[in-house]
């Protein structure tokens, strides 16, 4: 089956279709800029240009850095105060005209390592750290998502962690590597100390520098990079509205007819 899937992040909004069989990007991510202030509205305008760009006529899986809970923004960390509250889902199915299924960020890119990366066949606790701006958290047990942890948050020296330990602490501090991963290790060793996890993801930009990080870092669960890069969280969109559409066994009928698939329109240029 082929969907849409978008990343919504603070700095860029970036989408492709996707294969959801296979977690494959069928064709070059599309991106645009995050408007500034992100507000609903200006999100909103920006997501449906990069479906235009890619011709996209079908149902979307799209990744948002908030909580969302059954399609509305909850939180607002590190996008504009307006969207706690807002309907994000229902705004883009009233705008496209097909389904949509809007999830955490991090939720979207630890399902797709799970089933396409560095998580496949993993059956314990595994959780998924997103490095970027913030930091996102996706956490795994038995294969299955919890959805909308924010283990970003939790205060560490009187500091919210993803203030002192996300990449983005690193490059506005500019820190060196040492003194970074000097501040991960108290991080994960926090989560450690609260969840026992079996296996740590590392994801985010920063993930293809890991070894330069975690040479560095002591700790004593099995850590290690994520596979997809920055497909995860497209990817990952993708395949949670492709669950939707078609539920799994385990929570739907698994004998529904398969919803019609998307189509592309001959492909414009991005504005
Ligand atoms: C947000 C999370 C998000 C993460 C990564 C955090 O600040 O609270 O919801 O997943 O940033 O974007």
């Amino acid at each position: 089956m082929e969907l849409f899937g978008l990343d919504i992040g603070g700095s860029g909004i970036k989408g492709a279709p996707v294969d959801v069989g296979t977690g494959e990007l069928l064709s070059e991510r599309v991106r645009v800029g995050t408007p500034q202030p992100a507000t609903p509205g200006a999100i909103v305008e920006s997501a449906l240009e990069v479906l235009a760009a890619c011709g996209w006529e079908g149902p979307v899986g799209c990744g948002f850095p908030a909580v969302v809970k059954d399609g509305v923004v909850r939180t607002a960390a590190n996008v504009d105060e307006s969207n706690v509250g807002f309907d994000l889902q229902d705004a883009l199915e009233r705008e496209t005209r097909h389904p949509v299924r809007v999830i955490n960020d991090a939720d979207a890119a630890g399902l797709a390592e799970m089933r396409w990366g560095a998580g496949r066949g993993e059956k314990g606790v595994v959780l998924m750290l997103t490095l970027g701006t913030g930091i996102g958290t996706a956490l795994f047990t038995g294969g299955r998502l919890v959805p909308n942890t924010e283990l970003g948050h939790i205060e560490i020296a009187g500091y919210d962690a993803e203030m002192r330990a996300s990449d983005g602490a690193r490059k506005r501090e500019k820190l060196g590597w040492k003194k970074w991963s000097r501040r991960l290790e108290e991080y994960i060793r926090h989560i450690e100390d609260l969840l026992w996890p079996d296996l740590i993801i590392i994801g985010g930009g920063v993930s293809k520098k890991f070894e330069k990080f975690m040479a560095h870092v002591d700790v004593r669960t099995r850590v290690v990079p994520a596979r997809m890069h920055n497909a995860a969280g497209i990817a990952g969109a993708a395949l949670a509205a492709s669950e939707v559409l078609s539920p799994a066994d385990d929570g739907g009928s698994g004998s529904d007819p398969a919803p019609p698939p998307g189509r592309r329109r001959p492909r414009r240029a991005p504005p």
